[in-house]
């Protein structure tokens, strides 16, 4: 039987998450130390998680608070190897960082996504998850390209939901920190990161 884990990313999972963004296309594998980087020396808030199947990386998820807000956090990207997809890693993914924002008295997660073609699979995850599309602004990333907003409320989930994922807690009190500093930075990012990318599409190290 197929064994799913989510456990919070560390050095050791690089060449195996690598693998994954391969796979996925997310984003240039070459990027990702660098990105990992301030969160694994407690400098920047975002938390990230790996999907093991049977021991293999299969999938990854990254989540960072919104500036400027308090208790928002935003899932900038989110992928599952083509060959692991459809069997529950991504719906694994997307609750583990929910138990864990939850857990942390944090209120609010949401994805920005596309209204295209292409995006209609991932549409339709996030609204099997519970999300409800909030907000839609055509043409954004592009012409014909809208953007779409993916909401849920973190305390409306259950307590049974909130249990904690195994190991995945380490940081969080600090990365919790770290978000009300940024809230309070006026277009302020620990890590320099910037808003308003597309799930899938992580911005630039600044
Ligand atoms: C989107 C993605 C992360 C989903 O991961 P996954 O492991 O395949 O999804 P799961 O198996 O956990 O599916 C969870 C639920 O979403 C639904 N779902 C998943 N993909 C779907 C699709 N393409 N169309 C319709 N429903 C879908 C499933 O039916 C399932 O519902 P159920 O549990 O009620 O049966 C994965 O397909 C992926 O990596 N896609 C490419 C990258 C991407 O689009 N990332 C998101 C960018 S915003």
């Amino acid at each position: 039987m197929t064994k799913i884990d989510i456990t919070e990313t560390t050095r050791d999972d690089i060449p195996g998450l690598q693998a994954v963004l391969e796979a996925t296309g997310l984003f240039p594998p070459e990027l990702l130390p660098d990105f990992l980087e301030p969160v694994l020396t407690g400098d920047s808030p975002a938390l990230w998680r790996t999907g093991w199947v049977d021991g293999t990386p299969a999938g990854l998820v990254f989540t960072e608070p919104e500036p400027m807000t308090d208790g928002t956090w935003n899932m900038r990207a989110l992928g599952v190897v083509p060959g692991h997809q459809g069997r529950g890693l991504g719906r694994a993914l997307v609750a583990a960082v929910e138990d864990d924002l939850a857990s942390a008295g944090q209120r609010i997660l949401i994805v920005d996504t596309s209204g295209t073609a292409d995006f209609a699979g991932a549409r339709a995850f996030y609204a099997a998850l519970g999300y409800d599309e909030e907000a839609r602004i055509r043409d954004f990333w592009a012409e014909g390209d809208d953007k779409v907003v993916f909401r849920k409320a973190l305390e409306a989930l259950p307590p049974v939901h909130r249990r904690r994922s195994g190991g995945a807690q380490g940081g969080l009190a600090r990365a919790v920190r770290l978000a009300r500093l940024a809230s309070t930075q006026v277009g302020g990012h620990p890590d320099g990161a910037q808003a308003s990318e597309r799930c899938g599409r992580v911005p630039e190290v600044g």
